[in-house]
């Protein structure tokens, strides 16, 4: 699906990835489109059998593919994400909300500094979506403080995969109740598509501690032993993964263009 302010599907990943591109490229790319995905995740345990960098690399490959079926261009991925309540678990990276706040606000900036006008953050974590929207009412007011050229134009938006409305309906029917909060099968099923030597770690596990509350880190390990809220990464196929990785795409090209077309 293209908008007619989209430039259409590319042939192929690598022309849309911003880290491959020269900054004449760049420069020549702000001539006819204003627009930017900024993919985001998290780097946090997953479960007994998920792997550590998921909430990144399920945001990454559906931010490269709505890049390729609309031709908007693709920043590198920003792995780190707000994680603070799963340090109770070894190989969590996390920044405090604080210091994610930075991080983006300084992204958005960097990128607005240079023109682009309609940011379009890709999420692929629950606990980055209120520091996300904290920094984007910060790097607002920066703009008009440093009176830079489209302070005035930019938007921003945060639009979260796992949240689009054909997503949630496609993991229930695939797995009602058993997709839980955290591990979640669907998120599970889009990594062993993209990474197939995951499939190795996977393996029945037992009933899983209910969803709850999300507290501290020693509060999250005791209520989640094993990592997992309310859910059953078993069931997750890669076939599951390549088709969840179709819907949130459709859904997100979608969001894009209504995104870009509001302005
Ligand atoms: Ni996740």
């Amino acid at each position: 699906m293209t908008s007619k302010l989209l430039p259409g599907a590319v042939e192929n990943v690598t022309s849309i990835r911003l880290d491959l591109c020269t900054w004449k490229e760049v420069e020549e790319y702000l001539s006819f489109s204003k627009a930017i995905i900024l993919p985001i995740g998290s780097t946090e345990q997953h479960g007994p059998t998920g792997a550590i960098g998921t909430d990144a690399l399920t945001a990454e490959a559906i931010a490269q593919e709505v890049g390729r079926r609309t031709g908007v261009l693709v920043t590198p991925t920003q792995c780190f994400g707000m994680a603070e309540h799963h340090l109770g678990f070894p190989g969590t990276m996390s920044l405090q909300p604080a210091t994610l706040l930075s991080v983006i606000h300084d992204l958005v900036l960097s990128l607005v500094t240079h023109g682009f006008e309609q940011i379009f953050v890709i999420n692929g974590h629950g606990g980055n979506i209120a520091t996300t929207k904290a920094a984007f009412a910060q790097v607002y007011s920066t703009a008009i403080s440093r009176d830079l050229p489209s302070a005035r134009r930019f938007r921003c938006k945060i639009a979260n995969w796992f949240l689009m409305s054909s997503v949630m309906r496609e993991a229930k029917d695939l797995y009602g109740d058993k997709e839980g909060q955290h591990a979640t099968p669907s998120e599970i099923a889009l990594t062993l598509h993209l990474q197939p030597s995951l499939l190795s770690k996977q393996r029945p596990l037992p009933d899983p501690s209910p969803a709850g509350p999300i507290h501290g880190a020693d509060d999250f390990r005791r209520r989640y032993p094993d990592g997992r809220m309310g859910s059953d990464p078993y069931l997750a196929r890669p076939e599951h993964g390549y088709d969840l990785l179709n819907k949130a795409a459709e859904a997100l090209t979608k969001d894009l263009s209504q995104f870009l077309e509001a302005l």
